[in-house]
């Protein structure tokens, strides 16, 4: 059915799978997935259980392991064109642990120096937004990995500047030059869709939701501070205190109904997500951060399209999530924690490692 919806998008023609899913999303590649439920099906022991039905996560994991499949089987595809070339991360919970940092011993780290070896660009796609051009609070966050790359024997100077971090969703952007990172010039990566925005339809934006949080706040009491950055707004709780799931879903999905009727949101891209502990209202969102990175590699570099892209995240719920939009540029691996993406990463170099030898 996928295949067949793959087909259908050039004729036009509905397929059963968008009769069945109407709003079902795009496919960049094909899908495996009868290999991939196979392999799953020796982990998870999904065919073997008598009690437990496949779950939301079997699925999950299915999808998964069927995107890398076919992204690592087909980096040795004879159309270099077709081949994966661009991996980005989401930070908090999908690199780290929430509100945590990149340390060296995270074992994430051997398997990302095994994709620039292979030649792969890495992108972090992270929704903290940090404008300062110093680059200190994204090296803060990332030193485990921005050292580990530095220092590493194995790979050759070209291989290390293939590090891009994409901050506060779509709005700055730096690369790894040494054990730093270099600030880069919007003017040498915006997009077309983005240089038109109006700064006054941002400040509005940004004021307007600094005030649907603050009403939140106090309307239902929250322990929480507001907190304004130059292109996003947060409610994150006091320190040492927890807010609930469902005051933090309530928070978002207010803030989520109310810009969608607000005229100078409209005119701009902003998302709204619930981050696990806070909420946050940004400017951009990841579809853009992953589209910069596209460009911005290929006027510099390579051609870069959906195709070449896998974005790894742990947000994709369809409201309330911010790696959700990443999926219009790019394909996606829905992880749940930092060890989740390390298997994912070690599936694909191994991939990539096995079709390399036949
Ligand atoms: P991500 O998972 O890497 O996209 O990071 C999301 C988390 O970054 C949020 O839950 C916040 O705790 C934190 N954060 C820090 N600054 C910002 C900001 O300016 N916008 C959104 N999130 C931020
Ligand atoms: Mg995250």
């Amino acid at each position: 059915m996928v295949n067949d919806y793959r087909n259908s998008m050039n004729t036009g023609r509905l397929s059963r799978l968008k009769q069945l899913v109407p709003n079902v999303g795009l496919f960049f590649t094909k899908l495996p997935l009868e290999k991939a439920f196979y392999i799953e099906d020796e982990r998870r022991s999904i065919s073997k259980r008598r009690l437990v039905a496949p779950s939301f996560n079997d699925i999950r994991v299915i999808l998964n392991t069927a995107q890398i499949l076919e992204l690592g089987t087909n980096f040795h595809s004879s159309s270099t064109d077709d081949r994966l070339k661009l991996v980005t991360f989401d930070g908090d919970v999908t690199l780290y642990e929430d509100g945590h940092s990149m340390e060296k011993d995270s074992l994430i780290i051997p398997e990302i120096i095994q994709l620039l070896k292979k030649g792969l660009y890495i992108g972090i796609v992270t929704a903290a937004g940090y404008s300062n051009p110093s680059g200190d609070k994204y090296y803060a966050r990332l030193k485990g990995l921005v050292d580990c790359v530095n220092e590493s024997e194995e790979l050759n100077d070209e291989q290390k500047s293939n590090i891009l971090v994409m901050g506060g969703e779509a709005n700055f952007l730096f690369r790894l030059q040494g054990n730093r990172l270099l600030f880069i010039n919007p003017k040498d990566w915006i997009l077309n869709e983005m240089s038109t925005w109006d700064p006054q339809s941002i400040l509005e934006t940004l004021d307007f939701g600094a005030k649907i949080l603050t009403d939140l706040k106090i309307k239902l009491g929250l322990p929480a501070l507001v907190i304004r950055k130059e292109r996003g707004v947060g409610l994150v709780p006091e320190p040492g205190v927890e807010l609930h799931r469902e005051q933090l879903e309530e928070v978002v999905l207010t803030c989520d109904y109310k810009l969608r009727e607000f005229p100078p949101a409209c005119r701009i891209t902003y998302c709204a997500f619930n981050g696990g502990s806070d909420v946050w209202i940004d400017i951009g969102d990841k579809s853009l951060g992953v589209k910069v990175l596209q460009k911005f590699l290929s006027t510099k570099e390579c051609n870069v399209r959906p195709h070449n892209t896998l974005h790894v995240g742990d947000q994709f719920a369809a409201i309330g999530a911010n790696d959700y939009r990443a999926r219009l540029s790019g394909s996606t691996c829905w992880i749940a924690n930092p060890e989740e993406t390390k298997n994912c990463l070690k599936d694909l170099n191994v991939y990539i490692d096995q079709w390399a030898t036949i």
